[in-house]
């Protein structure tokens, strides 16, 4: 399949769809013509229209029907709903991405009859500003050559890793929930801004930046976090006092056990 002239369709135009036809768009991987969205609200049909200039459908049959990929972005409460309805329009022919949270690639096989081949995501919020920390795993039926179209299109939106689905229960803790730890951190690296002085814009702009910078040196500069680490501390200086306050507080420990009660509760909602 060539990315350049498959038919995407979109069922759920809300949030994420939005997110993910913003950055297919604007990477130019995929063009207007060659996407349809659907969605029970009318309203939604009528925004993206206008600000992506996509064809859209009320009808999910006729989305299926004309797509060769199919986007499933509807919430995980409606899946079983949809995978009933657009089940009889569904064959091996069509290559489904699922990006419902804890919706097993096993239950959506299940759902379209073994039909269809199958893609599971987990993106993440910062998909609004093309800087998701998406995972892919395989599902029934699905080929490599699925996983290089799923790749390319969650790229376009940011970073991606191929995991085994038993994991992603690992990556809903990790980089689903992550954004929010990472807010907090910055909130109260503001507020402490603004207790030191710092007006509060000036303050959330600072914390921002700084753990925006941090992440970028670790993505970008190849080391380990614990050598960039040791980089900035200078003997007797700000950073290790800092640092030591940190130790002291258990901080690795609070997040490792954050990370693991939100990974814990994925496999418990998973059930
Ligand atoms: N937002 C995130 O940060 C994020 C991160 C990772 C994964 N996800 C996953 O992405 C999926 C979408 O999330 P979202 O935040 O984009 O949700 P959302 O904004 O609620 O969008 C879903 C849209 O689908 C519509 N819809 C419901 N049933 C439908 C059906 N049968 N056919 C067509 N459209 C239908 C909804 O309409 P109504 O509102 O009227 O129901 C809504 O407009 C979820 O499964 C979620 O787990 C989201």
């Amino acid at each position: 399949m060539d990315v350049k002239t498959l038919k995407l369709g979109v069922i759920g135009g809300g949030a994420m769809a939005e997110n993910i036809l913003r950055g297919v768009l604007a990477s130019g991987l995929i063009s207007a013509s060659q996407i349809t969205v659907s969605d029970i609200q009318s309203r939604r049909l009528k925004y993206l229209k206008e600000a992506f200039k996509v064809s859209t459908s009320l009808d999910n049959h006729e989305i299926v029907s004309g797509a060769d990929v199919i986007l499933l972005a509807v919430k995980p409460q409606n899946m079983k709903v949809l995978l009933s309805e657009i089940n009889p329009v569904t064959d091996e022919k069509k290559l489904l991405l699922s990006i419902a949270a804890g919706v097993k690639s096993g239950a959506i096989s299940q759902g379209l009859s073994g039909k269809g081949r199958i893609i599971r995501i987990m993106p993440n919020i910062a998909a609004k500003v093309l800087e998701s920390a998406s995972a892919l795993c395989l599902g029934p039926s699905a080929t490599g050559d699925d996983l290089t179209i799923a790749k390319k299109i969650f790229e376009a939106v940011g970073k991606t890793v191929v995991i085994d689905e038993e994991l992603m229960d690992a990556v809903t803790g990790l980089s689903g929930s992550g954004p929010a730890y990472f807010f907090l951190i910055i909130e109260a690296m503001a507020d402490a801004g603004v207790k030191a002085g710092l007006t509060r814009s000036t303050a959330q702009k600072l914390a921002a930046q700084t753990c925006f910078g941090a992440a970028k040196l670790v993505l970008d500069a190849g080391e380990t976090p614990a050598k960039l680490k040791d980089l900035v501390t200078s003997p007797g200086g700000t950073t290790i006092a800092g640092i030591h306050v940190l130790e002291k507080g258990s901080a690795r420990g609070i997040i490792m056990d954050a990370v693991e009660a939100a990974v814990n509760r994925s496999k418990e909602l998973g059930k």
